[in-house]
């Protein structure tokens, strides 16, 4: 077994499908029918990653968040929960609230001024006397499925859906381990992409661009790993492991030098780097055994709950249907890619990054290289959200190739000289991302049908 194979403990539970059926034709990408059939066979049947428990840290406080043709408000209720409601005012239509976030002791329509409470109830209605019968009687927001785990909300418009445990399936164990729930979050930024949604998804469910979109990466990573270490689970859901601390062998060759970035990592955990100069391969285990001897006395008492590929491997997660979630020892990367209300080929991408500093010190790792943002956040210190068209500002190096490329395929798609893809082995998760879409929009409509079936013979 070579040094960055994963040990079965840590391998997920084995899953074969059958993938020589997959068909990605670019209608995909482009057709209002194809897009309508994801929004109502998907997109509102699914768990959903969408807001963050700490940044409403009082009853009172909300956040607003658009996916596709809704708007959701996650608001924090006197009880200390999250309840999440549909953005619309039962009385005519308008949406309730344009911020993304605030506090409210009330929302209050800015049509007519219905208010009603945070828990949904409406309590308020201009000239009660001209209704027919009372409107706080009958109405209240609509509420929506709301679960919180790792510090992130999620929601589900589908009523009768698996609970967020059972869609996340081996996730769940390994993501609550880092104990996520209060890092705070230290780069927020969404960019409008003109391409569809699933453009930037096919992308983080392959490795085969890393040496030529990030030839950078392989100066800190290991990247032998894209041929075949990566799992796939039937929730749809995908795992790769990054080997960190680790010069390229594919790259230098079986004697490679020390990187500059490995020698900082050393440095941080009071190794020398004069010691591995002969034999770099071994910093990473030595990285590894010196974060688990001094980790929880310096503040990260979570490394305890840790497997070691975890104190120096960025964990890369497919999370089905549109986040790519990349954890390191300290800090959880976020990109997620949201539908727009009505285009196919416009999405929103939005990169946060999530980082734990220890009370002692300053600034947050960058879960790429593993190293310390001076400046960058900190306990409490959030930073505002930023909101633009890509390309008007830098989202950093490696979002920037990516979304280039993205932006690229979409045109791509469009041309009569395209059919459809070739894919190797080793973008065989991008085969089962699109197959897991096709399931789960089939097992809506059958669904749907039983539902009519049944409907049908009551009546009768
Ligand atoms: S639409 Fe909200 S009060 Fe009239
Ligand atoms: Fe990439």
């Amino acid at each position: 077994m070579t040094a960055w194979q994963v040990e079965p403990s840590h391998q997920w539970p084995q899953f074969d499908v059958d993938l020589t059926d997959v068909s990605i034709t670019a209608d995909r990408y482009l057709s209002a029918e194809f897009f309508a059939s994801e929004w109502e066979g998907m997109w509102t049947k699914v768990w959903l990653l969408m807001g963050r428990a700490a940044q409403m840290p009082e009853p009172g406080d909300y956040q607003a968040e658009e996916i596709g043709p809704e708007s959701v408000i996650m608001v924090r209720q006197q009880s200390g929960e999250i309840r999440s409601f549909y953005n619309v005012c039962q009385h005519r239509g308008s949406r309730l609230t344009f911020a993304e976030e605030g506090s409210v002791s009330r929302f209050v329509c800015p049509y007519h001024s219905w208010e009603y409470e945070t828990d949904g109830s409406l309590v308020k209605v201009q000239d009660v006397e001209d209704f027919a019968e009372d409107p706080c009687a009958t109405k209240r927001l609509v509420e929506i499925r709301t679960e919180v785990f790792a510090g992130f909300v999620w929601i589900n418009m589908n009523p009768e859906a698996e609970t967020l445990q059972e869609f996340l399936g081996p996730l769940w164990n390994e993501w609550a381990a880092y104990e996520p729930d209060d890092w705070p979050r230290v780069t927020a930024l969404t960019a409008r992409v003109d391409c569809n949604w699933k453009i930037i998804q096919d992308n983080f469910c392959e490795s085969y661009h890393l040496p030529s979109v990030h030839p950078q990466l392989m100066e800190s990573h290991e990247e032998s790993y894209r041929y075949s270490d990566f799992q796939m689970s039937q929730q749809g859901h995908n795992r790769m492991i990054m080997p960190g601390a680790t010069p390229s062998i594919t790259q230098y060759g079986e004697s490679p030098p020390l990187p500059e970035v490995l020698q900082e990592r050393l440095r941080r955990w009071d190794l020398d780097p004069a010691d591995f100069v002969d034999d770099p391969l071994a910093a990473r285990r030595a990285i590894q055994q010196q974060m688990r001897a001094l980790g929880p006395e310096r503040g990260h008492a979570h490394y305890d709950n840790l497997h070691d590929l975890q104190l120096t491997d960025s964990h890369h997660y497919n999370l089905f249907p549109n986040c790519s979630v990349t954890f390191a020892a300290d800090g959880v990367l976020l990109q997620r890619m949201r539908p727009h209300a009505t285009d196919p080929q416009k999405c929103l991408f939005d990169h946060w990054y999530y980082g734990f500093t220890p009370a002692s010190e300053k600034g947050v790792l960058d879960v790429a290289t593993n190293i310390r943002i001076d400046g960058a956040g900190g306990p409490g210190g959030e930073v505002e959200h930023e909101v633009f068209d890509f390309g008007d500002r830098s989202m950093g190096l490696i979002p920037d190739q990516d979304l280039s490329i993205a932006t690229g395929q979409q045109l791509g798609m469009r041309s009569r000289g395209f059919t459809e893809p070739v894919l190797a082995g080793q973008e065989d998760r991008v085969a089962w991302f699109h197959k897991k879409i096709d399931i789960t929009i089939n097992q809506a409509k059958s669904n749907r049908a039983s539902k009519n079936n049944r409907a049908i013979r009551s009546e009768n």
